[in-house]
């Protein structure tokens, strides 16, 4: 079973773009993926062919993506796309790590360029819908993909989080939604008939304010995913968050949040990433986000966060992941032809 196979709310039921932005839309699998998908990945994932010796070549890592419900099976390690989740989703997190990372695809040939790698992030995000495209289908009775064991998989802290925060969260009304919607939040539940949201404000980041934010609170505490990067929120308005129990990743890069704003993150007991990339945030933020009992992730790169403090911060949280470096190496599109190590899993 796949919890997270689709998005029952999707953004553009409940989002009345204003027509200046409606041109950027959303991803359309078949003219915007699969293209690339069929130039850089068909030739290992696609359908089994002879080789010149007449030898069948199987598709790599058992996954093929060149069919829907080939893709939405998965290979024999991992799935390719769960929709909503970029770290679940084997496509994009390979395609997302550095390329010297022996998990880097694709192994050989032409990369994916950035634009390419954003598309399909805003794919994935977006709800992973085919569209009508289904691509090649999967024979009756193909066995079932290779050894991958559900059980532990359903039990992954991250499901087990998303079954406590879902049995407690206050249920939802259309209205509410609605509501909390206006004409330019994002807001897209994270599995189907699931109480738990995501929110974003693509395309209407300048406009996002204090005053917008706090139009969340019908949905308060049904929110999980909490996107403001690049809004013009401010550290008053952050106190809209105190109210949001349930947040579990936020977004606040290239924002004018300082140290102030961040002490309304105190209570936020389920925040497992936060992200601050390009704010003022100093040492003394750290103090509150030394607090936060399960962060997992910080981003902190360009901000005035001193070594020194993430030293200190280390000492107290040593599980907590801090990124303090570019994700995205730039390195240039070479041809890579080397040994490859096995997964590590
Ligand atoms: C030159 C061959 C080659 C190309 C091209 C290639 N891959 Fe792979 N891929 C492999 C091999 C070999 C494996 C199995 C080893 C491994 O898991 O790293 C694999 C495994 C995978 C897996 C994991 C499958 C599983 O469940 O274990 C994913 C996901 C994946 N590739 C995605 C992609 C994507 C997306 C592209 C295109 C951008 C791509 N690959 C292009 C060779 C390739």
């Amino acid at each position: 079973m796949r919890v997270f196979a689709a998005v029952a709310l999707t953004a553009s039921t409940l989002c009345a773009q204003a027509p200046a932005t409606s041109a950027q839309g959303k991803v359309d699998f078949a003219s915007d993926v699969l293209p690339f998908l069929e130039s850089k990945c068909f030739s290992c994932h696609g359908e089994p062919k002879r080789d010149a010796k007449g030898k069948l070549k199987e598709p790599k890592g058992g996954l093929r993506l060149d069919g829907k419900d080939w893709i939405l099976r998965g290979g024999d390690g991992e799935d390719a796309v769960v929709a909503g989740e970029l770290e679940e989703s084997g496509i994009y997190r390979r395609v997302a790590l550095p390329e010297d990372d022996p998990d880097f695809m694709p192994s050989k040939g032409e990369h994916l360029t950035a634009d390419e790698r954003d598309t399909l992030k805003r794919w994935i995000e977006e709800g992973a819908s085919f569209g009508s495209w289904t691509g090649a289908a999967v024979p009756k009775g193909a066995p079932k993909a290779a050894s991958r064991p559900t059980i532990p998989k359903l039990q992954s802290p991250y499901h087990s989080l998303v079954q406590k925060l879902e049995s407690s969260a206050p249920k939802l009304s259309p209205r509410a939604i609605t509501k909390a919607a206006g004409d330019s939040a994002q807001i897209t539940a994270i599995a189907p008939r699931s109480k738990l949201l995501r929110v974003e404000f693509r395309a209407s980041e300048q406009q996002t304010d204090d005053k917008r934010l706090a139009k969340l609170k019908t949905v308060a505490g049904n929110v999980t995913q909490l996107n403001l990067a690049r809004t013009a929120v401010t550290d008053k308005g952050l106190a809209a968050l105190t109210k949001m129990p349930r947040l579990t990743r936020l977004d606040l890069h290239e924002t004018g949040i300082t140290d102030r704003g961040i002490q309304h993150l105190k209570r936020l007991r389920e925040l497992r990433s936060l992200n601050l990339y390009g704010t003022d945030v100093t040492d003394e933020a750290l103090a509150t986000v030394a607090q936060l009992p399960s962060l997992e992730t910080l981003y902190v790169w360009q901000t005035k966060i001193t070594a020194r403090g993430l030293a200190e911060l280390e000492q107290r949280n040593p599980k907590l992941r801090v990124v303090s470096k570019p994700v995205w190496p730039a390195a240039p599109q070479v041809e890579r032809d080397q040994g490859r190590r096995r997964r590590r899993r």
